[in-house]
């Protein structure tokens, strides 16, 4: 009996979605560069086995599928992508779908998707989320290409997906590049995500002097309240996890230098290409980059004066109140941006996206899963025209809440020299945001003074320039 669908790549994140996909009834048929991978997934596949076609070369693979083939290919993004595509392609035919469930960049998405267009094949890029685990036992879909080429997917990918109370976790989101981009939008968040609550950690740690397994205790509480997500679950446990070698906290003898592969820059470069402002995303992604200089940061701290400063908030339950609603207020802001650039792109390439859906998307199975997203979802519907998510009425109405604790927060932090860049920048976006008379009109005389760059004037007076004498442009 023949595959209805096909998996090229078989390392953790391609072998764990085709024992999901195979676990689900679907039968597939697997291919893997090197012959031995796919011999150890099969012989390790258990009772799986039964829905799993191993395959050897690649002629062998195509066939083994029922055309027309819908075939996920799950290797590392960049080029490879590209040579795998044009070693498949002699094999294929008419109407066989190939599926890049990578974190692409969705220009490449878009590049591929034009490429095939017309040569009877069509390309779909499909955001996957939530790790190993996610991809073994449901993760979070986001897809992009032909709403036709999605149909004929549709059922195996629903099946697979992660599913909120009975909702399936997996949508198609708009055309060519829209899955991928949305991933790395994803992405961004969660790097925004995860930047606060190591700044929370940090103020929890260094200003109050308080010790991984009471830091996992804090975090533990919260997550049974407006935080709710599983990245406040995963923090309490990976701060109460202990160094089999050592006996000491996890954390503590962990470096502090942050990897990064992409897609969270990817995110912050999209949003600047956009002129959309995504502060807490970026102040993310250059907190990971910052951390990552540990040479400098070691040679620079004993050039500095050591400066008497002290974090003034006494510690107990109302400093952890406070440092939950600035997280959340926060949390607001990174997410409000993050929507934000979803919206500029969507107008930039024609997507439309469903910005609903997308927060439905990612209530369960992904890296930021939470209740939150529940509630995201529900004000874009409210008002599917608003301009920001921090101007529906149920999210103002949780950051007027929530500013005076975001605002007590990032005060303290910084007089006692803790860096907060996250939370920070949530902070300055929320006073920024909301501030009608700006500054910018010093800068407008500045731009107009060396440049003769115009500007417009409050009282609507058709005169853009400035009376600045002698010494302008
Ligand atoms: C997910 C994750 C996953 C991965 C990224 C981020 O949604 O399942 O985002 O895709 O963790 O590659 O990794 P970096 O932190 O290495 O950029």
């Amino acid at each position: 009996e023949k595959a209805e669908i096909g998996l090229i790549g078989l390392g953790v994140m391609g072998s764990n979605l085709a024992l999901n996909i195979a676990e689900k009834g679907n039968r597939i048929a697997v291919y893997n560069r090197t012959v031995d991978k796919t011999r150890a997934f099969y012989a390790g596949a258990g009772d799986l086995q039964k829905n799993i076609v191993p395959t050897e070369t690649l002629s062998e693979f195509v066939a083994a599928i029922r055309p027309p083939r819908p075939i996920i290919i799950m290797i590392k993004a960049g080029d490879p992508v590209d040579q795998e595509i044009e070693k498949l392609r002699p094999y294929l035919g008419n109407g066989d779908i190939i599926i890049d469930a990578g974190n692409a960049n969705f220009h490449d998405t878009r590049r591929r998707f034009q490429e095939l267009e017309g040569t009877g094949l069509t390309f779909i890029g499909m955001g996957v989320s939530g790790g190993e685990e996610g991809a073994r036992h449901g993760p979070s879909i986001m897809v992009g290409g032909t709403e036709d080429s999605y149909a004929r997917v549709e059922k195996v990918l629903t099946s697979i997906s992660a599913k909120y109370a009975e909702d399936p976790c997996c949508a198609w989101l708009g055309p060519d590049g829209a899955g991928h981009f949305v991933k790395t939008i994803h992405n961004g968040i969660e790097y925004a995500d995860m930047q606060m609550i190591a700044e929370i950690y940090g103020i929890l740690r260094d200003g109050v002097g308080m010790s991984a397994s009471e830091i996992a205790h804090v975090f533990s509480e919260w997550n049974d309240g407006r935080l709710n997500s599983f990245l406040i679950e995963i923090t309490a446990k990976v701060l109460t996890a202990t160094d089999p070698e050592t006996g000491k906290a996890m954390p503590d003898i962990i470096v502090d230098a942050a990897g990064q592969k992409g897609t969270g820059r990817w995110s912050a470069i999209e949003a600047q290409q956009l002129a959309v402002p995504a502060t807490v995303i970026e102040a993310a992604v250059a907190a990971r980059c910052l951390s990552s200089m540990r040479g400098e940061r070691k040679a620079a701290e004993p050039m500095f004066n050591k400066e008497e400063l002290e974090f003034s908030i006494p510690p107990g339950p109302w400093l952890n109140r406070d440092l939950e609603l600035a997280l959340f207020a926060a949390k607001i802001a990174a997410y409000a941006q993050g929507f934000d650039v979803m919206a500029s792109a969507s107008e930039q390439y024609g997507w439309n996206l469903p910005m609903p859906e997308i927060a439905r998307i990612w209530r369960a199975g992904c890296i930021i899963r939470s209740q939150f997203l529940d509630e995201i979802t529900k004000a874009f519907s409210e008002t599917p025209d608003v301009a920001n998510l921090i101007v529906t009425p149920a999210f103002a109405a949780m950051v007027n809440e929530c500013l005076p604790s975001l605002r007590r927060i990032v005060a303290a932090a910084t007089s006692a020299g803790l860096p907060v860049p996250g939370l920070a920048s949530a902070l300055t976006y929320f006073d920024a945001y909301r501030q009608s008379r700006g500054t910018a009109n010093l800068i407008q005389a500045q731009r107009d003074f060396f440049g003769a760059h115009g500007f417009d004037r409050l009282d609507g007076l058709d005169i853009h320039h400035g009376p600045w004498g002698s010494g302008a442009a």
